[in-house]
């Protein structure tokens, strides 16, 4: 897959505040899974690799458990968030690296003892990259694919508020951009595989797929349901030129129209993590 420099153009700003977050439970998980300590009594062991680590989603909340961490990036914008957010948290073990998964291992050499992809393994050359992985990674380390996961999962209850109207906004995309979904100058990656059937076609093999509980009353302000569109890359700033602003205020008086309060509840699902060893 070609990489396009412009497929998260003006995402980064919008991408911590707009995104829901994975399962609290998700630290407690991966660090059972390898058998790491908790972070609470110790400082960590081994190296961690976090690739399209965007912002630093899963390289910051992952950083105590490991001694040194790598959050990797193509997109320098998502680094510099990722930077500011680790240095605002005072966490000093992460090393930012701009650079493609498709160039790896020379980039950011293992070994590693976990290597982790958040919603971006299908943004990569999949089997190619995990095959790189898999010789980057220690005897018994671990790459774990980590995303949210909607369809088939039991929906909780609603905590009151409405439900985000992703359709109506989804319109308004479609308004603005055009039937066809669009990401970078042309259309978004097609995944020809399954996850599951990516990696099953390399050395690691098929995947455990482990679920952590989602956070079941995530409720959402106005201005944090257009940061989450606008940190999609089918929804990305640069995509709408000149009329973004136009764009906002439109999604803003749907929003204010459908709930008064201007408060939204959000079920992302549950977090779903493939776990696979070496
Ligand atoms: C949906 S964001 C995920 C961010 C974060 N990992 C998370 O869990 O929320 C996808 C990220 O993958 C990155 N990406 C796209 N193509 C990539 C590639 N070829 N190699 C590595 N990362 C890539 C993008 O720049 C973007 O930051």
């Amino acid at each position: 897959m070609r990489y396009d420099p412009s497929f998260f153009a003006g995402a980064a700003v919008h991408y911590r505040s707009g995104r829901p977050p994975y399962s609290p439970q998700l630290e407690a998980l991966l660090a059972a899974e390898l058998g790491l300590d908790d972070g609470h009594g110790g400082d960590g062991s081994g190296r961690l690799l976090d690739v399209g680590c965007g912002p630093g989603i899963l390289t910051i909340r992952l950083a105590h458990l490991f001694e040194a961490v790598v959050g990797l990036d193509p997109d320098a914008a998502m680094i510099a968030e990722g930077r500011g957010a680790a240095q605002e948290r005072g966490i000093a073990n992460i090393t930012w690296i701009q650079a493609r998964a498709e160039e790896l291992p020379e980039v950011a050499p293992g070994p590693y003892r976990m290597v982790t992809f958040g919603q971006s393994f299908y943004w990569t050359d999949e089997i190619r990259v995990a095959e790189a992985v898999y010789d980057m990674l220690e005897p018994g380390g671990a790459l774990a694919l980590v995303g949210h996961k909607f369809e088939g999962r039991p929906v909780p209850p609603s905590p009151g508020p409405p439900r985000i109207p992703h359709d109506e906004i989804g319109e308004l995309v479609r308004k603005y951009l055009g039937p066809t979904r669009r990401a970078g100058q042309s259309a978004p990656p097609v995944q020809a595989l399954s996850l599951e059937d990516a990696l099953a076609g390399t050395r690691f093999g098929a995947p455990r797929v482990i679920f952590a509980p989602g956070i079941p009353d995530l409720v959402r302000d106005v201005e944090s349901v257009v940061s989450g569109y606008f940190s999609m890359s089918f929804a990305a700033p640069h995509l709408f030129g000149d009329r973004v602003d136009e764009f906002a205020v439109e999604v803003r008086e749907l929003l204010w129209e459908r709930s008064p309060e201007g408060v939204f509840w959000d079920w992302p699902g549950d977090t779903e993590v493939m776990f696979v060893r070496k």
